[in-house]
């Protein structure tokens, strides 16, 4: 099933994020895809805020995995650099962990990420338009998605 949303700012996509984060559970898996500067970094942010992560949140380019504590561990990745050496990251720990996962490029690690998952594609359509494609595949992905769909309809 796949939802689209559009976001004029980016205030508007960090409070979707925050909102979506507020309906996770440990072991959801977020795949976010986009070109350079779609704002993928800039969701991680919204959502972390949701998770009650009072740390800063940047990019995790050079450190691949970065942690941050909130009502959820957050696990943070972006494999663009690392995909061919990813059967030694040993990242399935964090994929099937407590916490929740937003990983950066996760098209390029086709054969690791969890089948259970959300894809988060985000396209510029604009200085500040975003167009959010949010795909979700399996039982607890297709759930989270349709209760953000009804919050975003519903106005809250
Ligand atoms: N509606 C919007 N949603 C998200 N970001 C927006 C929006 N409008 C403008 N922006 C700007 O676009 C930029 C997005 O940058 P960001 O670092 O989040 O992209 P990225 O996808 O992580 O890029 P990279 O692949 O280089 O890591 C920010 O400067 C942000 O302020
Ligand atoms: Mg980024």
């Amino acid at each position: 099933m796949t939802y689209e949303f559009e976001f004029t700012s980016q205030q508007a996509t960090q409070e979707f994020a925050e909102k979506l984060a507020q309906l996770l559970m440990p072991g959801d898996f977020l795949a976010l895809e986009g070109d350079l500067g779609a704002g993928k970094t800039t969701f991680t942010q919204g959502l972390a805020r949701g998770l009650g992560v009072k740390r800063v949140v940047n990019s995790p380019t050079f450190t691949i995995i970065k942690e941050y504590a909130g009502r959820l561990p957050l696990y943070h990745m972006d494999v663009y650099r690392v995909a061919d050496q990813v059967d030694d990251l040993g990242l399935d720990e964090y994929f099937y962990g407590e916490g929740v996962c937003v990983v950066e490029w996760a098209s390029l690690i086709p054969n690791h990420v969890p089948e259970d998952r959300m894809t988060i594609h985000l396209l510029q359509q604009g200085e500040n338009v975003r167009l959010c494609r949010l795909e979700v595949v399996g039982k607890r992905s297709e759930q989270v998605g349709k209760e953000i769909d009804q919050h975003v309809r519903a106005g809250n």
